[in-house]
């Protein structure tokens, strides 16, 4: 697009046709993955009665969008190397969302794997019965109860007795943590985390090693340090345990800003030795232990011992 001034003081806008195509085929290519008039999105709140996207549910349609874009073909790719056992109608693929909220997430990862042919048991778990109430009515109305269910729970005292997959959209702060451990416990093959605001090492770190007070000495700074510091942690802790891990941006930052994925396959593989040295080194440098650090102690002992 160009912009021209005339000596009227218009402005002439014109539209490079080719780019317009180019924007067009793009679009075409990446086909969406929920039909925004799909009964699921009306009843979740996401779309209106006319089977539009609600304005307000842009960003989070489109979130949930690309997070499938990512979760299915991982678990294709996990089945087909065998990280994960095909799923059959007797023995469907578990998928746990963690912090599930308005469950957009859980029901959506469930409507698009069941259309793909994919056999699954979905859970939502929240701390908020509201939530559980809800989502459990909008199950119940889609007539998919049987191959859905909710739990008004915390993350790390969950009961649900055998997982797949382990999904988590923005669980708050250190509900991550909570979500990544429980599902590391209670082995999870698969993760997708898209972790939410950070204030656990933010509040930690009180003194930087030099010269990294250069940033930390601004606010702003300080909180996307500490934001990636965290998240670095987390995927190198999920690495030392024996996943294969992985760190994305899973959306536009346009439509959200916490936008990076952790990508984590169960493999087995045991850290090299300098994977946990560097961890050691960053804990040691920057004074802090990340709460996930807490909670996979005994696991992170024992990668390091075997
Ligand atoms: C920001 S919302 C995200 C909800 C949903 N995943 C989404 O993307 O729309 C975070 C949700 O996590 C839930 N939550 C926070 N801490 C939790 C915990 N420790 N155990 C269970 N749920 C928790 C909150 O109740 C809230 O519904």
């Amino acid at each position: 697009m160009t912009i021209r001034i005339t000596k009227k003081q218009d402005a002439l806008v014109h539209f490079d046709k080719s780019a317009l195509q180019q924007n067009l085929e793009h679009d075409r290519a990446k086909a969406r993955l929920l039909d925004p008039s799909d009964p699921f999105l009306r009843s979740v709140g996401i779309s209106d009665s006319a089977g539009n996207i609600k304005p307000s549910r842009q960003d989070k349609y489109k979130q949930v969008e690309e997070f499938l874009r990512l979760l299915a073909p991982t678990l294709t790719s996990a089945i087909e190397t065998g990280h994960i056992k095909a799923p059959t109608k007797e023995k469907p693929l578990s998928i746990v969302d963690l912090g599930c909220g308005h469950a957009y997430l859980t029901f959506a990862a469930h409507q698009y794997l069941m259309s793909q042919g994919m056999f699954v048991k979905v859970v939502g778990v929240d701390v908020r019965q509201e939530s559980r109430t809800r989502n459990a009515a909008i199950a119940k109305e889609l007539g998919i109860s049987s191959t859905i269910e909710f739990r008004a729970e915390e993350i790390k005292s969950s009961a649900i007795d055998y997982v797949d997959v382990a999904i988590a959209l923005h669980a708050c702060d250190t509900a991550t943590d909570d979500a990544i451990a429980w599902a590391a416990q209670n082995g999870a093959k698969v993760l997708l985390v898209a972790p939410c605001c950070h204030h656990d090492l933010q509040s930690q770190i009180k003194q930087s090693p030099e010269p990294w007070g250069l940033l930390t000495k601004h606010g702003l700074m300080k909180e996307r340090l500490a934001d990636l510091l965290t998240d670095a942690l987390r995927a190198q802790i999920l690495k030392i345990i024996g996943y294969r891990t992985d760190v994305i941006e899973f959306v536009g930052g346009e439509h959200t800003p916490r936008n990076i994925m952790i990508r984590a396959v169960k493999t087995g593989t045991k850290p090299d030795q300098i994977d946990i040295d560097t961890y050691h080194q960053m804990l040691a440098q920057w004074k802090v232990k990340p709460i996930l650090a807490e909670l996979l102690e005994d696991e992170i002992t024992t990668s390091k011992q075997s």
